[in-house]
């Protein structure tokens, strides 16, 4: 049975170049996903974008002079090729500046407002006096009031991960000028978040599955302080427009509320593009379909409780059904670099454009997906993505598929050989590989991605210890008929395994297609003695360490 499967993806803040750390925390992750959904035959829509509003964007175009807009634009262009040239490959890849994504945030204000979820108050805020204007979000730092974490920011809190609002910071201080900040009156939109605690404890109690940091990071907040109502608007001239317009001047929709709905919205710009305006419906008007959210455990409050809050608030409005809640978040934690998390703008560790420059795609992404934090915050130094590149995936998978290609190629006549009977080993080989298929099956659906990985490394270290056993190099010479048994054995053992690869390394698994055929599915398929095979090439090339710089 095919299942509609939404492989939704956290947005990146087009306020500057991405790292490493951002690529193996959620669009690799996602990406290899939906690679191994669509094999099993799943309808799978994969869509994110550049989120291009609030303060991060604003604070880079002050501190260079240019408009919101320029910088965007710049980082909009850079992601897109990068995505390119990863392999990332999405469905839809937009932005929250499109039209669409401002109507679809606007009219999932007007029914929450129309539903009583969202009402209007006067709060204090705090204000530059010597700058002249309310500090929003990043536009002040301060201590956090949760754990005394020194550089917490306006509205979330880098090291405990908890928001707040910025007037609850211990010794505020703005990064617009030295002035002391002070409170003033404004007066913004609320989202009654408290409206809705019991629901989430409701649907976070039903999520099985789920990674245990997420959901206990989660219901723990909800067992702690409860969501408390916050403010979805802000002082700022570069967002989302609010919808009705009694506010005046100078306010705009608060970034966090309108990203999350980039999932929404970018599934219908899709559905649109496909020239089948209702299909995002099946995705999110469909109780059989599943959400998977590939996110940095930074974005936990926002995707586990604030969404899916702003969901159940538009009940009865949008197609008059409900929208499809989060059936799972498997959320990452860190990257570390030598000890540090992973950060471009304080230039700890690659960023991705570095990454790209010295390794291969596939190499790059075999090394990070050998190292994804799911569990815990994980180092991922150079010296460990060379050791990973050379010593796993070069010698162990690339060279398995150079040597039995090779052999297969010189002493076959460049075709599939004819094998004779199957010995005990033989069997057991191949039996190896198709339980390894069914347990990766088992792994990809938990989104265990590093077990799947070292499933599918496993299995092809075996048929390394299965040829090194069986020695056909020798066994060709005095009898031939049992070496290319051997081989075929070999190869075939290759033609399983490669399916288990496939998600993670796509570039060398079409290479390999060309020289194997096609694969249909999440079986070994059995090969056609005599079909002719391309002069092999080597899928992968070894790092030098001096081209690392190291
Ligand atoms: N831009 C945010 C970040 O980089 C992530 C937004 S995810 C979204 O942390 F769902 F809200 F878009
Ligand atoms: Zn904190």
């Amino acid at each position: 049975m095919s299942t509609p499967v939404l492989v939704a993806v956290a947005w990146p803040y087009a306020s500057g170049s991405r790292h490493l750390g951002h690529l193996a925390g959620a669009y690799l992750p996602a990406d290899i996903f939906a690679r191994q959904q669509r094999i099993i035959g799943n309808e799978v829509l994969m869509v994110s974008g550049s989120d291009v509003h609030g303060t991060p964007i604003t604070v880079r175009a002050d501190a260079e002079g240019v408009t919101p807009q320029d910088i965007v634009n710049r980082y909009h262009q850079e992601f897109l090729s990068q995505w390119e040239e990863l392999g990332i490959n999405w469905d839809l890849y937009t932005t929250t500046g499109t039209s669409n994504h401002a109507l679809v945030t606007q009219e999932m204000f007007l029914a929450q407002l129309q539903n009583g979820f969202i009402d209007k108050r006067i709060t204090s805020q705090l204000y530059d006096p010597e700058a002249q204007r309310f500090l929003p979000d990043r536009y002040v730092e301060g201590i956090c009031p949760h754990c005394s974490y020194n550089e917490a920011r306006g509205d979330q809190c880098d090291q405990c991960g908890k928001t707040y609002d910025a007037t609850d910071l211990i010794s505020p201080r703005s990064k617009l000028s030295e002035a002391t900040p002070e409170a003033r009156e404004t007066e913004h939109f609320y989202f009654r978040y408290s409206d809705f605690n019991e629901k989430l404890s409701g649907y976070l109690g039903e999520q099985e599955g789920w990674r245990n940091h997420v959901i206990n990071f989660a219901k723990g907040w909800l067992t702690d302080e409860g969501l408390i109502d916050r403010a979805i608007t802000r002082d700022l001239d570069w967002g989302v427009k609010i919808p009705v317009d009694d506010l005046g001047e100078g306010k705009r929709i608060y970034v966090w509320y309108d990203a999350v709905i980039g999932y929404l919205s970018a599934s219908r710009e899709w559905a649109t593009k496909t020239g089948d305006d209702e299909k995002w419906r099946h995705w999110w008007h469909n109780k059989d379909a599943r959400h998977v959210y590939f996110i940095g455990k930074d974005n936990i409050p926002f995707h586990a409780l604030f969404w899916p809050a702003q969901l159940l608030a538009t009940k009865d409005a949008i197609g008059g059904e409900d929208l499809h809640l989060p059936d799972d978040i498997p959320a990452n934690q860190y990257v570390t670099f030598k000890g540090g998390k992973a950060s471009a703008s304080r230039g700890v560790g690659l960023t991705i454009s570095e990454g790209l420059e010295k390794y291969q795609p596939d190499a790059l992404r075999y090394a990070l997906a050998a190292n994804f934090p799911e569990q815990a915050d994980t180092e991922i130094s150079e010296e460990e993505i060379v050791r990973r590149v050379n010593d796993e995936l070069v010698s162990n998978w690339g060279n398995l598929v150079n040597r039995v290609l090779s052999m297969v190629y010189k002493n076959s006549n460049q075709a599939i050989p004819s094998p004779g009977e199957f010995t005990p080993d033989d069997q057991a080989l191949l039996n190896q590989v198709d339980d390894s298929l069914r347990i990766s099956l088992e792994q990809f659906d938990q989104v265990e991605l590093r077990a799947a990985l070292r499933t599918a490394m496993e299995t092809a270290q075996a048929t390394n210890r299965y040829l090194n056993a069986t020695e056909p190099w020798k066994i060709l010479k005095i009898d031939e008929p049992r070496g290319l048994t051997i081989l075929f054995v070999a190869l075939s053992a290759i033609n399983g395994i490669r399916i288990m690869f496939q998600p993670f390394l796509p570039f060398s698994s079409q290479t390999l297609d060309s020289m194997l055929g096609k694969q249909n599915g999440w079986a070994r398929q059995e090969l056609q003695p005599d079909s002719p095979l391309l002069k092999p090439t080597p899928l992968f090339r070894k790092i030098e360490t001096d081209e690392t710089g190291n």
